[in-house]
């Protein structure tokens, strides 16, 4: 009985300390079909240059008017130029107003 309660116990707290995957993107879990290949582009530089700081966030988390506040930042911080910082936003504001 004793035993039994204690492989519980160890159980539980394997569980409770296993990644949350709540946290993990929609996006690699469910493959993405991209009308254009800009998009997909977008995407990609989103995961190569938005996750070096911090966890890929998860893109429908923050509404657009808090992604253009956002984006402009993390684009200085991940030193993105023009161009690049125009195919993220493009890639954010496209996947967030997919259902
Ligand atoms: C050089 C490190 C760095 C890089 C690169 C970086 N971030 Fe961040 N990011 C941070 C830090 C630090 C915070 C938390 C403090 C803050 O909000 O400034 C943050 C916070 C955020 C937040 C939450 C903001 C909020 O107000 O809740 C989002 C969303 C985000 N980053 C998106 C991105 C995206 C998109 C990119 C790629 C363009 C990116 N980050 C690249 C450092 C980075």
């Amino acid at each position: 009985m004793k035993k039994t309660l204690i492989l519980i116990f160890i159980g539980a707290t394997i569980i409770a300390c296993s990644p949350k995957t709540g946290e993990l993107i929609t996006t690699e879990s469910a493959p993405i079909t991209f009308p254009t290949t800009e998009l997909a582009n977008g995407f990609e530089l989103y995961k190569a240059n938005c996750a070096n700081c911090h966890k890929l966030k998860k893109e429908m988390n923050y509404s657009k008017e808090k992604w253009a506040k956002i984006l402009p930042r993390m684009a200085k911080k991940a030193k993105l130029n023009a161009a690049q910082e125009k195919s993220i936003s493009d890639y954010v504001y496209w996947r967030i107003a997919q259902k």
